[in-house]
């Protein structure tokens, strides 16, 4: 749906932030777009670059990353919540946008897998004493519009909307996504503990073992934003 709020036209240039494995960045291409994208993992480029030869990919850090291009259309997918300086980012985002350009994101909002990571936190914070504090940015549908706007971006479209995600796996695919994503939280844990605080994070997410199989409660923020000509007209 993000790809298609995009609505990418041929010879459009196109700035894809956060492009990770290339594929979305491949699809926008396939529009007849000449599409750049960045992402801030030296390993998702090089795999981006070896699977689309034919696409430009960079290594960029978002909050920092100038250049001298600037883009018809700037689009993000599952990026943002990462970046927990978020005006820096929407700093670059608006300075490379043409005025008149567009910017469509979607990422994590505000209540993103919230039962899955509260339980986790509250299992750690059982055995260290210490409960981690919450670890992404998932903003509320104002706020983050507020902020948007607050870069000269004039929003058209906002959407925050539950996309529950059953993960693969089994019975084990709750453990193996908190492995993924969350290693960082289970540090403070000493090792051989760790197999018990995932066991007491699972026992308190149960309400998402649904029909034989975890279900993620994922969260999506969806907008749409043009960048406004100098002067704020
Ligand atoms: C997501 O919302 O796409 C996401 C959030 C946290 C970890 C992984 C993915």
């Amino acid at each position: 749906g993000v790809v298609e709020l995009l609505d990418p036209r041929p010879g459009e240039q196109i700035l894809d932030a956060g492009s990770g494995t290339g594929h979305l960045a491949a699809r926008i291409a396939a529009s007849g777009a000449r599409v750049l994208g960045i992402d801030a993992s030296p390993a998702m480029v090089s795999a981006a670059r070896a699977e689309y030869p034919a696409l430009r990919f960079e290594v960029a850090d978002l909050r920092t990353w100038r250049t001298p291009e600037t883009f018809d259309a700037v689009f993000s997918n599952a990026t943002l919540h990462w970046i927990l300086q978020p005006s820096a980012a929407i700093d670059t985002l608006a300075r490379v946008l043409r005025p008149g350009g567009r910017l469509v994101v979607e990422f994590g909002g505000h209540g993103n897998v919230a039962r899955l990571t509260d339980s986790l936190r509250t299992a750690v914070g059982e055995v260290t004493g210490r409960t981690p504090p919450p670890f992404w940015y998932f903003p509320a549908l104002g706020a983050y519009c507020a902020l948007l706007e607050s870069h000269g971006l004039a929003v058209t479209e906002a959407r925050l909307f539950e996309r529950p995600t059953p993960l693969d796996g089994g019975e084990g695919g709750l453990a193996a996504w908190y492995d993924e994503f969350c290693g960082h939280v289970l540090e403070p844990v000493p090792v051989a503990a760790r197999a018990g605080v995932l066991a007491r994070a699972q026992e308190l997410a149960r309400d998402r073992w649904l029909d034989g199989r975890w279900v993620a409660d994922y969260v999506r923020l969806r907008v749409r934003a043009v960048r406004r000509p100098p002067g704020g007209g």
